[in-house]
């Protein structure tokens, strides 16, 4: 302590304080920060619309899509393109994206169910083949109980959201939901296809799949 330095002139039980002002470089940047932050909120959250930044990750998130959605086109909500797609992780992550949106408030985070059935068993009320997913997606069933999704996702989204329920079979997540409805065949076999080749040379040729 130097001995120009000043005491202010309280003393609070015998304890004395110099008077050592900010600097002014540290109060400046402070009165900055603040007048910061009004404008940051009238530019952002007063300012026209879709300022804010969930509104400008909602729009680049859409565009993303769109523009994945281009490279494949508009899929078809048949057997063999849910079977396709099963296949395809990265796409199946879009649907599992949808799925955690849309879905997993009444069928579980993990398709244990909840309202809706466990999607990670063995057995289903309305689906016998994989198209079938499809069609209850778009359609709903039990008078709305499950609710139509027809107008509110792309029919890829439906596509894939089909082929990430159908992946969730025979996962069987703990604790899940007691099984409904009746068990039912095996998806066909070409999902094995992200397996090795040799594993599958046996007896399931890919050119069996009937339809
Ligand atoms: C409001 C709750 C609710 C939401 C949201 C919902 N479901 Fe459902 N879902 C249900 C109910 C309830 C049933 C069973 C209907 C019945 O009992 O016939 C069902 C049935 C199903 C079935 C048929 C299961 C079977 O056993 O045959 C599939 C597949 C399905 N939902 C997928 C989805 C997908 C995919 C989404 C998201 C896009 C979704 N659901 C969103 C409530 C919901």
């Amino acid at each position: 302590m130097s001995s120009d330095e000043v005491l202010t002139n309280h003393s609070y039980d015998g304890i004395q304080e110099y008077d050592n002002p900010l600097p002014g470089w540290w109060k400046w940047t402070f009165v900055g920060t603040a007048v910061f932050s009004v404008l940051y909120f009238m530019y952002y959250h007063l300012g026209a619309p879709g300022r804010s930044i969930y509104e400008q990750y909602d729009r680049e998130l859409a565009e993303v899509t769109r523009l994945q959605f281009q490279e494949i086109g508009e899929l078809q909500p048949t057997e063999a393109t849910i079977l396709e797609y099963m296949g395809k992780e990265n796409w199946l992550k879009i649907g599992e994206v949808v799925f955690k949106t849309h879905c997993a408030s009444c069928h579980g985070r993990h398709g244990e169910g909840k309202v809706g059935p466990n999607l990670t068993d063995e057995f289903y009320k309305h689906v016998r083949k994989l198209e079938d997913i499809a069609r209850v997606v778009q359609d709903g069933a039990n008078a709305g109980a499950m609710p139509a999704w027809g107008n509110r996702l792309h029919v890829n989204e439906i596509v894939l959201v089909s082929a990430y329920v159908a992946s969730l079979r025979g996962t069987n997540v703990s604790g899940g939901k007691s099984a409904e409805g009746n068990p039912i065949p095996a998806w066909p076999s070409a999902v094995a296809s992200h397996e090795p080749q040799t594993s599958a040379a046996e007896d399931t040729s890919p050119s069996e799949t009937s339809d």
